[in-house]
């Protein structure tokens, strides 16, 4: 065991951001040794680890599965969805094999380590309870999983030597509601400095005044001085540059003794460009250290220009309009790459949710990765970042509580430091239904975890996540919060109005309604709870669960009372883990809450969500499809959603009549189960037929503007037989060669004429040639148990999605797919 590496063997590690030649930013991505077997002497310098498997970090070790329902099977009965007695829960978790110890080395140099310098490792996430050593020596100890930390390893490297990097993670059983992911599931990064440089996270830009013709931004500075240096012969410039490279604003101030490190520049932006989720500004700050004259450190801080307002009786006002969250909230999963965090991934989430007209996104219940809020700045999605699922009481035996006490002021930091700079952010959720709801010291909890959020930044507001509604308004809880926050219960929000301080109301979490893409049950009712055989759920879009409601429960209200802040839905994307209402029934092993599927592809929601909250694109939406053998005569109800007041359907060129939105429907009148057997509410929003006859043919529907002329329409075919198979990529854009960039690529399987089979189930095998590799397929099927890192799956309703990668090389990426019986099909992407 006791071997010396050869240099040769050092890991490749790549310089991602080099903004001067005094910071260096090494992202530790390759090379890196990984085993699942738990050995107390891995950390030591000479532990062989030939034996172990290679991967490249981001790792997420659990994603590979396979599947098995005691994989983290859980014998609970869990309080907030209401059972009373413990039931065998599997899947809620994904039925994944994350529980257990995983080990990860490295061997690596740092090139420009030298004497006097600081080392310090970054790591974005890790799941969970890390543990690094460097060289042997115990460099420190990180138990949430989601949130960054970084250690300073200056002591432990070694310049112009390999040094080894040794983390292993411990993730515990009945530990998480849903699927953590596990391993080193985020960047690690090396940052090497010289000892007069700006801390990590130790810049933050506010902007105290905005107007139309200036904008005052304060740059205050915190530096790491090295002991004996004197103050007086540091200088710090900061400069603002425009997101053309153009350069607006400039200060130079020198340290005093005073200032113990913090320095705060003032500037000034003419006719600044505001942030928002339509127009993305963003600015750059360029802090410069100089010691005697000679530059020590260039750090950069993207930043944006806006102004965030809650006012009593109005809502939220971004840069003075009142404008309601249109959100969804959304785990940290990217689906069949599992925790794995991707820039490509995160991008194309928020292209999806935008083009939906979303415009803000919830990271439930934990700290989000960079790469998400950096896609949030630069495309536009406002962001309410999350921290806990738990506090001091337990809602998991392993859960945040054991932590609580000692980490929870840490953990906030953290989060805070590392995300107050972005524009994005607009709000901290400092809790999700946490039981403390209810306990004696839960106000006091409260507000000493939303005082250190306000220590730490003091320019947004907080809220939380509440369920007990009943509860806090009574106990004075939900007197706490800046801005009190609804998960469901949306018939409590007036009377929450009436008895709270605040006088406004967000609908932190809303509607949990239930689907699976392109599944149609029979008759067409609201239901709650509702579950079948196949453990899906209706793609009619009115099954929820037993806490929770329709989309139009929640619209109604936010179009209707001025004081309401909007909603973020539960939730944008599926899942992996909480296969609700499937508890114990498996195979199900990710949620049906999603707008989207598990592979990314809308449901019939998605639709609905846009014909309401997209205000530039209009939207016709048919469904169900038309393909229904053995239902000719039968009753088949048809849903338009459309942004456009009035809809005719036509069956065969058979009109069915028009339908309008009707805008008479008021909150107050529906809130009964009478209205809600009629689907009242979902009237002032669909457009439905609810006795059409089924017969093969074309579903038209055709849509109408307010003075009645018609605007747009569109068409569903009854499909036949499965022909061909379709590759369609998502987006048209080359991949950008070693970035980790992805293709994501639909699969559809098609009938002669090129009509969706709604059916197909074919099982499709995929082979990838070129400067690629395959990554991953997902079909948005909770029950389907292939491992998604496979080159091959069946299609769920004559869809999925296939995702290749790029590989490092320019060139060309060709995937081919086939099925049986079905012409194969074939497409490339380029990589630039
Ligand atoms: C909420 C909870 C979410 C999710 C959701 C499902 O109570 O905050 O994490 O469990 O219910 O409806």
């Amino acid at each position: 065991m006791n071997r010396r590496l050869p240099l040769l063997l050092a890991a490749l590690i790549c310089c991602l951001t080099v903004a001067a030649h005094h910071r260096h930013v090494y992202t530790l991505k390759t090379g890196w040794k990984f085993t699942r077997t738990a050995d107390s002497t891995a950390m030591h310098p000479s532990y062989d680890d030939r034996h172990w498997q290679s991967v490249t970090v981001p790792h997420d070790w659990a994603i590979y599965g396979p599947f098995d329902a005691n994989n983290d099977r859980q014998q609970v009965a869990i309080e907030q969805d209401g059972q009373r007695e413990a039931l065998s829960h599997a899947g809620r978790t994904g039925g994944l094999p994350f529980v257990g110890t995983g080990w990860y080395r490295l061997q690596f140099t740092a090139p420009t380590f030298t004497e006097g310098r600081r080392a310090t490792l970054l790591f974005d996430g890790a799941m969970s309870h890390a543990r690094v050593w460097v060289n042997g020596h115990e460099a420190g100890y990180w138990p949430y999983g989601y949130n960054a930390f970084y250690l300073d390893i200056t002591p432990y490297l070694r310049q112009g030597e390999p040094n080894t990097l040794a983390v292993r993670l411990d993730n515990h059983e009945e530990s998480s509601r849903w699927y953590p992911g596990a391993g080193l599931y985020r960047n690690v990064h090396l940052i090497v400095t010289d000892a007069l440089a700006v801390k990590l996270w130790g810049t933050y830009v506010t902007t105290p005044v905005i107007r139309d013709t200036f904008a005052k931004v304060n740059i205050q500075v915190e530096l790491d001085v090295p002991q004996g240096m004197n103050p007086e012969d540091i200088a710090i410039t900061t400069a603002i540059i425009g997101d053309e490279g153009t350069p607006i604003s400039h200060a130079t101030g020198q340290l005093s003794p005073f200032d113990e490190g913090v320095k705060s520049m003032e500037h000034v932006v003419p006719h600044p460009q505001l942030w928002s989720p339509d127009t993305p500004h963003l600015y750059k700050a360029v802090t410069t250290v100089c010691h005697r004259g000679d530059t020590t450190d260039v750090y950069e801080t993207p930043f944006g220009i806006r102004d965030i307002a809650i006012v009593p009786d109005q809502g939220f006002f971004l840069n003075g309009q009142r404008t309601l969250f249109r959100g969804t909230c959304n785990h940290h999963d990217n689906g069949p790459l599992g925790a794995v965090a991707n820039a490509t991934a995160v991008r194309r989430k928020v292209r999806l949710l935008k083009d939906m007209g979303s415009n803000a996104y919830r990271t439930s219940h934990n700290m989000p990765e960079p790469e998400l809020i950096q896609a949030c700045n630069e495309m536009g999605m406002m962001v309410m970042a999350e921290s806990f699922d738990e506090w001091q009481c337990a809602k998991m035996k392993n859960g945040y509580h054991r932590h609580f006490q000692e980490w929870v002021e840490r953990d906030i930091t953290n989060l805070v430091r590392r995300y107050r700079n972005d524009p994005s952010v607009v709000m901290w959720c400092i809790g999700n239904e946490v039981p403390d709801q209810g306990t004696s010291d839960g106000g006091k909890l409260c507000r000493m975890i939303q005082d250190i959020f306000h220590r730490e930044d003091p320019t947004r507001p907080c809220t939380i996540g509440m369920d007990r509604v009943d509860l806090v308004l009574k106990n004075g809880f939900a007197h706490i919060p800046d801005v009190p926050g609804f998960n469901y219960r949306s018939h409590k929000v007036q009377e929450g109005y009436r008895r709270l301080p605040q006088q406004v109301i967000l609908g932190s979490e809303t509607a949990s309604t239930v689907s699976s893409r392109g599944v149609y049950k029979f008759p067409v009712e609201r239901r709650s709870m509702a579950m079948y055989d196949d453990h899906q759920s209706s793609s009619y879009d009115l099954e929820h669960c037993s806490w929770s409601d329709l989309p139009e429960d929640n619209f109604i209200l936010y179009d209707d009372l001025p004081y309401g802040m909007g909603e973020f839905v539960w939730t944008g994307f599926d899942y992996l883990g909480e296969p609700t209402p499937y508890y114990t029934d498996w195979p199900s092993h990710s949620s049906l809450f999603g707008i989207i599927d598990l592979a990314g592809l809308p449901k019939d929601r998605y639709w609905l969500y846009r014909s309401h909250w997209n205000k530039t694109e209009h939207t016709l939406h048919i469904l169900p499809h038309w393909t229904w053998p053995g239902r000719e005569g039968e009753t088949t109800p048809v849903f338009v959603y459309s942004d456009y007041p009035t809809v005719e359907l036509l069956v065969n060129g058979v009109s069915q009549g028009k339908r309008t939105k009707d805008l008479t429907v008021t909150i107050d009148d529906t809130e009964n189960p009478e209205s809600q057997r009629a689907l009242r509410r979902q009237q002032r929003y669909r457009h439905m037929w609810m006795d059409v006859t089924y017969q093969p043919g074309t579903l038209r529907a055709v849509a109408y503007d307010s003075a009645g002329v018609a605007r747009m329409e569109t068409e569903v075919h009854t499909a036949g037989e499965p022909y061909a198979i379709e590759l369609i990529p998502e987006e048209e854009r080359p991949l950008a060669h070693g970035t980790d960039d992805l293709a994501y690529i639909t699969v559809r399987i098609v009938d002669r004429e090129g009509r969706l089979c709604p059916h197909a189930q074919h099982n499709i095998h995929f082979t990838v040639k070129g400067q690629g590799h395959y990554r991953a397929a997902a079909n948005g099927d909770p029950t389907n148990l292939q491992p998604f890192h496979e080159p091959q799956m069946q299609a769920f309703n004559g869809m999925l999605t296939v995702i290749v990668g790029e590989q490092g090389e320019t060139g060309t990426i060709t995937l081919t797919a086939k099925g049986k019986g079905l012409r194969p099909a074939r497409c490339t992407v380029k990589v630039e």
